[in-house]
């Protein structure tokens, strides 16, 4: 969580700063703040609360600096309050610092560097960091690696990043060197931008892609020094590194919302699209059933090995990840017949499964970032690293960032393709990770042998028509969903139901609604609710089902019914030509009529648009609730 830029260059710091930070708000969102460094002196403004408060704090300040840096804050240590938001500096104020992550190790640090006479400001555990910077400033720095060699104030950086423990990203600045922004990484994404004669450093990409396409990630132990002239990059040992820029492909206008209220709006309506990319990226177009030659149906590029006497999969994931993981379950284990089991990320870390052999285990993570799902995979991997053959590890990632730190973690990912998602409520990369598990399943499938090709052909036929259902369905529906969604900004409770495949749709639907209308919701598999869950029911309680045309369309139905015998307003999510929901359900939220084996990626859509339309008619920040960030690289 938090989001970090920096720039140094000739252009001024502050508004290039400030537009950074505001491609990065969907990282945190409590407070924000600028450190700039002219005429010896550091200059600091920090506001309590979202990005554009800041912004009123520096209008009619004239701020030509050309160095600083900056933050937007999702607060872990201390209230989000202006004292604890970032920069931090030290007791001298000549020293300025923000940082991304947890500095597990401050409670000591901090005891020993107040006893050593620094003054704290804040609660946070960044604060710490400025405070070793000074002291080292001020001791004689041994000539002993490249890096003393090259800078003091880097060398100070890197020996103070020496005694932090935890997971971290930082920048800094210091009024005795302005012509250096150093940075640094340890398990928490940073960034560096390659301009012409200035430099960028950020969280994340699209804080710096308006600027240069040219980015050089930096690794996890990692340090380096951003002047006018260059950049040059360390280990924490202080060796230099060899590092080149590499180029984006990537167009600016993909974060801009485009004539969209809202970003969720807008990613709700890119979905067709993503499903597209999805489908040219993956999708054999030679392969044919029975065709002679060795073709397979999907190229994920993924090793034979990774296959190779797959007896089990396991799956570990947070939020809406672990929802897309829980349909990849009823995917895989349908189609290629493997038993698959599915565990919180955060849960799996404390008490994993016993090891089984021949077992793949899948991380997946939107953006790649997720503190609890990263751990659970480094866990397992180490666990499995000195087993013997058939228990080591088979590790596969999905996630829209393969550049991400789940890229780097395990040896083979499937990219989700769904472009960057802004608003803090996944929905495209959420279809985009169900797409990835359609194509893992057909994929094991034809190289298991365990469905038919004529019925592989017809999955993929499902699978290629649903851009243009979907089109037409966002295009036909989406206004009554809206004035439909306006009758419910006063409810207080909801619940959502579904089963089989689609009940992790019924979870998911609750998720959204209550991300961003703060409205109660739970999601259940429609069966369970008669074993306690009914007795929540009244007229004031509405009942979303989800009942899609299959193996269990009748029992959803029928569990409406009972939901109905308890006077609660039914809305069902299923195709509008079948005559028994028009007699069960209040209303309808109707929906292409597809095979249910992928109906789960048409069924959330309107789910996902009901709760927008709820959040946004209460007048809510959709793309920013509260409490929320969109990567949570806390535990
Ligand atoms: C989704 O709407 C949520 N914002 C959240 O549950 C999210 O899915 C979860 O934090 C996991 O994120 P990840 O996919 O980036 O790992």
């Amino acid at each position: 969580m938090c989001g970090i830029v920096g720039y140094i260059g000739t252009q001024p710091a502050s508004e290039l700063l400030l537009a950074g930070l505001e491609k990065l708000e969907y990282r945190g969102y409590d407070s924000a703040g600028l450190a700039t460094v002219s005429e010896g002196e550091i200059t600091c403004i920090r506001a309590k609360g979202k990005l554009y408060r800041l912004r009123e704090k520096l209008v009619g300040l004239e701020n030509l600096a050309g160095v600083g840096i900056g933050h937007t804050r999702w607060a872990t240590h201390g209230k989000p309050e202006e004292h604890n938001a970032h920069p931090h500096r030290d007791t001298a104020g000549r020293v300025a610092v923000v940082q991304n992550g947890i500095i597990e190790n401050y409670r000591d640090l901090r005891e020993g560097l107040k006893k050593r006479g620094r003054e704290f400001s804040s609660e946070t555990d960044t604060e710490v960091i400025p405070h070793l910077i000074a002291e080292f400033l001020e001791q004689e720095t041994p000539q002993d690696t490249a890096c003393a060699y090259a800078s003091k104030f880097l060398d100070a950086v890197r020996r103070s990043l020496l005694m932090l423990q935890g997971s971290f990203a930082i920048a800094v600045v210091s009024a005795d060197y302005p012509d250096e922004l150093i940075v640094a990484r340890q398990q928490a994404p940073l960034v560096i931008g390659f301009g012409q004669g200035e430099f960028f450093c950020a969280s994340d990409t699209p804080a710096i892609v308006s600027h240069t396409r040219a980015v050089l990630p930096l690794e996890n132990g990692e340090v380096a020094k951003l002047s006018p002239l260059g950049v040059e990059v360390y280990n924490f040992a202080g060796d230099r590194l060899k590092k080149t820029p590499h180029l984006l492909n990537w167009n600016p206008v993909v974060v801009e919302k485009q004539g969209f209220k809202h970003f969720m709006l807008k990613e709700i309506y890119e979905q067709p699209g993503v499903l597209r990319a999805c489908l040219d990226a993956y999708l054999n177009d030679d392969w044919k059933p029975d065709s002679a030659e060795e073709q397979t149906p999907v190229n994920l590029g993924l090793p034979p090995e990774l296959y190779a006497n797959l007896e089990r999969i396991q799956i570990l994931a947070c939020g809406t990840s672990w929802h897309a993981g829980l349909v990849g379950k009823y995917i895989l284990e349908k189609l290629a017949r493997i038993p698959v089991q599915i565990e919180y990320a955060s849960e799996f870390r404390y008490a994993p499964a016993p090891l089984t052999p021949n077992t793949m285990t899948i991380g997946i993570s939107q953006s790649g970032e997720t503190a609890d799902t990263l751990a659970a995979l480094a866990m397992e991997q180490q666990r499995r690293a000195g087993q013997p053959e058939p228990s080591r590890p088979r590790m596969l990632g999905i996630t829209n960032r393969p550049e991400s730190s789940l890229g780097h973690l395990v040896p083979h990912i499937i990219d989700t393709m769904a472009g960057i998602e802004i608003g803090v409520a996944a929905t495209k990369t959420f279809i985009a990770q169900l797409m990835a598990f359609y194509f893992l399943a057909i994929d094991l499938a034809a190289r298991r042998q365990t469905l038919p090709e004529s019925e592989i052909e017809q999955l993929i036929a499902g699978l290629r028509h649903l851009p243009g259902q979907i089109e037409l369905f966002l295009s036909s529906q989406e206004r009554q969903i809206e004035e439909f969604a306006h009758g419910f900004a006063d409810t207080r409770d909801f619940v959502f139901v579904g089963r089989g495949i689609n009940f992790p749709i019924a979870l998911e639907g609750a998720l959204k609604l209550k991300e961003i209308s703060y409205i109660h919701a739970q999601g259940y598999p429609a069966g369970e609710m008669k074993h306690g869950p009914i007795a929540l029911l009244d007229d004031k309680v509405p009942v979303v089902a989800i009942a899609m045309p299959g193996s269990v369309y009748e029992k959803v139905i029928s569990n409406a019914q009972e939901a109905k015998a308890r006077d609660a307003r039914l809305i069902g999510v299923t195709p509008k030509n079948i005559s028994e929901a028009a007699e069960v359900f209040d209303t309808i939220l109707p929906v292409p009529d597809v095979d249910e084996l992928i109906s789960p990626i048409v069924s959330v859509i309107p789910l996902q648009l009901l709760a927008y339309h709820i959040a946004a008619r209460r007048g809510l920040d959709v793309d920013q609730p509260r409490n929320l960030a969109k990567s949570v690289t806390v535990e």
